[in-house]
């Protein structure tokens, strides 16, 4: 038997967790040990748990018994439509083997361009503002849509459309977790007319992007971008490509799966780095001895070893998907830990990122922890950022590669530090950011 939180505890609980989850879990797993059962919020059975065999076992080994739970994709799928991120069984199946080729590490080359431009073009802005301070987390937000929009679709985009679609998919965004995590206002949001509101936001953002689809199939010019990836590929059975509400509804997915989670990682990692000068400076010295003075190609990245073991221990520290969760089918049992059918199994990332079973010193910010010897002795989903088993993130490299470029970019522009005094906390909302954001003053290098 696990530890097991009442239902009426968990209910009272529930106020607690809804404004600082990481602390309340965090003071579960001290009190009853790795794995323990609850009910969220005083209602569904649920079994929480950080031991890298049960999340394994939920993710990978057994994950036809665990399918995702509704619960969180529902509202996302009202407004964003049916995608990978939103769909669950043969139709998700059938959408992640077309769209798995597309992100191979090899087809991500020829993106490699398209980022580097963009990132560019962003910082030759983000100099025009850089005498005072700035706001780490809005910088990379912006930053990482930018690389988003432009990964998809070139450079089809005005700076005008750009703005639209930006501004519907954050507002988008923001709302859709509000009505989850006080969905008691849902009946107010309807009548109040918030719902209607968005729906007009959703609206606009489709025909952003339908446009460009459609410019794209009319003027037969082929992009070197995932819109074209998506447009290519073919479905085994049929030999057909996906039709238009298909490609927008990935297409969206792919914007709000991709660039409030690079941002988050990227926004933590520019806060540890000012916080570790000596880290910095290693980078600079891998930079110089990569790359010299010259832009860095694809081949280079895997070359910047230590700028990726920074990214994975920032990864580690403050994972931008803090928490995720499953629905347990039928009874299982692992390790001696029955999960009855029904029940909503959660692997929380955060914790088995922190647990001291598995990570010497866990809260010390130490990337020799990914050093090529070092990452050998982790077990396998002890650490997993971009999740694991099937739906693995499906931008995992993207991601990487992304943020690398980010890095070696400004890293080699600027002088960073943090303006003294402020209060950085963490907030967890679908997924974990810095609150209320990251002050920083960044100086051009000589
Ligand atoms: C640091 C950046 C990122 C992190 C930490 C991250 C994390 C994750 C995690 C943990 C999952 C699995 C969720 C679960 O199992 O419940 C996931 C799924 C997904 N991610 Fe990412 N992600 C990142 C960047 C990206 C990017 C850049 C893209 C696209 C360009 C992307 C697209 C997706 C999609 C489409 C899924 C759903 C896959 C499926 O279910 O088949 N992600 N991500």
């Amino acid at each position: 038997m696990i530890p097991q939180i009442s239902r009426l505890r968990s209910f009272a609980n529930s106020f607690r967790f809804v404004k600082d989850p990481i602390s309340a879990i965090n003071g579960n797993l001290q009190q009853l040990g790795p794995t323990y059962g609850m009910y969220l919020g005083g209602l569904k059975a649920g079994i929480l748990s950080i031991e890298p065999e049960i999340i394994q076992q939920i993710l990978q080994k057994n994950h036809r018994n665990y399918p995702k739970s509704p619960m969180h994709f529902e509202k996302l799928a009202y407004f964003l439509g049916n995608g990978l991120l939103t769909s669950t069984g043969d139709y998700w199946l059938r959408q992640r083997r077309l769209i798995q080729p597309g992100f191979h590490r090899q087809k991500l080359a020829a993106l490699t361009d398209i980022m580097q431009d963009t990132i560019e073009q962003q910082l030759d802005r983000f100099e025009q503002r850089i005498d005072g301070e700035v706001d780490a987390y809005t910088e990379m937000m912006e930053m990482a849509f930018r690389v988003v929009a432009a990964s998809l679709f070139s450079t089809a985009l005005t700076e005008e459309e750009l703005q639209k679609l930006s501004y519907a998919i954050t507002t988008l965004q923001e709302f859709i977790v509000r009505q989850i995590r006080q969905p008691y206002l849902n009946p107010w949001f309807r009548i109040s007319g918030q719902v209607r509101k968005h729906e007009r936001l959703t609206g606009q953002a489709d025909s952003v992007i339908k446009n460009t689809i459609r410019k794209r199939q009319a003027n037969q010019e082929k992009g070197d971008d995932l819109l074209q990836m998506l447009m290519d590929a073919r479905y085994e059975d049929t030999g057909e490509p996906m039709g238009e509400r298909q490609l927008l509804d990935e297409s969206k997915i792919i914007f709000v799966a991709g660039h409030e989670t690079s941002a988050n990682a990227l926004s933590w990692t520019w806060y540890l780095l000012a916080l570790h000068p000596e880290v910095t400076q290693k980078i600079r010295d891998e930079i110089r001895a990569v790359l010299e003075d010259r832009r860095p190609t694809f081949s280079d990245l895997p070359k910047l070893a230590y700028t990726s073991q920074v990214i994975e221990e920032s990864m580690r520290l403050y994972p931008p998907a803090w928490i995720t969760d499953r629905l347990a089918l039928e009874t299982d049992e692992i390790k001696g830990v029955k999960i009855p059918a029904g029940t909503i199994a959660v692997p929380y990332i955060y914790g088995a990122h922190h647990n001291p079973a598995t990570w010497s010193d866990p809260e010390t910010f130490d990337p020799d922890r990914f050093s090529p010897e070092n990452r050998k002795k982790i077990p396998a989903y002890a650490y997993l950022p971009f999740g694991g088993g099937p739906r693995l993130c499906i931008g995992n490299n993207f991601a990487i590669m992304e943020m690398q470029l980010i890095l070696v970019e400004m890293i080699r522009r600027y002088n960073f530090e943090l303006v003294p005094g402020q209060e950085i906390q963490m907030k967890a909302l679908v997924t974990l950011r810095p609150y209320p954001g990251v002050r920083m003053k960044f100086s051009r290098r000589p």
